[in-house]
């Protein structure tokens, strides 16, 4: 049977992403860090479609927990699907820090650091051997990483992470190959989430700039991005590995 982990599946893509595969048969795993309240919304959403959804609690920033964190997840697993292994991990879970270069300082940076690579590198480390062969790895990314954003600026140290882990992903993809594990990314353009403390609630300002920029004139949806990290996650991208999709209704094209 088909498992899947999804970090940050509290809100925005991630639960998106987790009721996406949830709709493909998939149980999940949906991991929250400080808003349990909206995770239990993930998991009825799941269960509303008929699946199964364990929410369990995870700081990206805080790897020493990761051991206890996998040791969760394989008793979850064997309780719950009366399974050994997960199929595919979702490395969604993130944050923003918005700082020009002059105002940043290196502890605003390490915590970029801490929560969006350093984390989903070592995660997906802890993770590796209840990770079935043949399964696949799905990062969030973010098209910020190839497409600087000139209308919001601040977004030097957010954007170098975010490269580093297509970086990762693609060396990854390579490495985990002889195991057949495929492993990708998506890059979302500007999405309509509660990133950057709800930044689109609190200055809707800022959407209509945006859109202009995007080919396809909107601001994208969770569901956007939600599909594409279900598809590459599904059988229909088994050929698929090594790569980094910018899902961004065409951002700055
Ligand atoms: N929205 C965009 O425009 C955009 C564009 C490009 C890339 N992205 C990326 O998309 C991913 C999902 O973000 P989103 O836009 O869907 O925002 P969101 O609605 O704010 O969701 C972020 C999720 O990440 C979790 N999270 C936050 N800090 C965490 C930490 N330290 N450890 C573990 N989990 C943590 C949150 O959990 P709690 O709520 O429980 O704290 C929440 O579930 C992020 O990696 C983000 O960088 C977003």
């Amino acid at each position: 049977m088909s498992i899947t982990i999804v970090t940050g599946a509290s809100s925005g893509i991630g639960r998106s992403a987790a009721i996406e595969v949830a709709r493909s048969g998939s149980g999940v795993i949906v991991t929250y860090n400080a808003r349990p309240d909206r995770v239990r919304e993930t998991v009825a959403r799941i269960e509303e479609l008929g699946g199964t959804a364990v929410a369990l609690p995870l700081d990206l920033a805080r790897t020493e927990t990761f051991p206890a964190f996998a040791a969760e997840v394989r008793r979850v697993v064997a309780q719950t699907w009366g399974e050994t292994h997960v199929t595919g991990v979702v490395n969604n879970g993130g944050f923003s820090r918005v700082a020009l270069v002059e105002d940043m300082t290196p502890d605003t940076f390490d915590e970029l650091y801490g929560g969006l690579l350093k984390g989903p590198y070592f995660l997906t480390q802890v993770l590796l051997p209840l990770l079935a062969d043949g399964g696949a790895v799905v990062c969030t990314t973010s098209a910020s990483a190839t497409q600087p954003l000139g209308l919001v600026p601040g977004y030097s140290g957010y954007a170098a992470m975010k490269g580093g882990l297509v970086v990762a992903t693609r060396y990854l993809a390579a490495e985990l190959a002889p195991r057949r594990i495929r492993v990708n990314s998506v890059s979302p353009g500007p999405t309509r989430t509660s990133l950057g403390g709800d930044t689109f609630s609190a200055h809707p300002e800022l959407a209509e700039p945006l859109a202009a920029k995007t080919a396809l004139g909107r601001l994208g949806e969770p569901e956007d991005v939600g599909r594409v990290i279900a598809f590459l996650l599904s059988d229909g991208a088994r050929w698929i590995t090594g790569q980094d999709v910018e899902v961004s209704g065409g951002f700055n094209l």
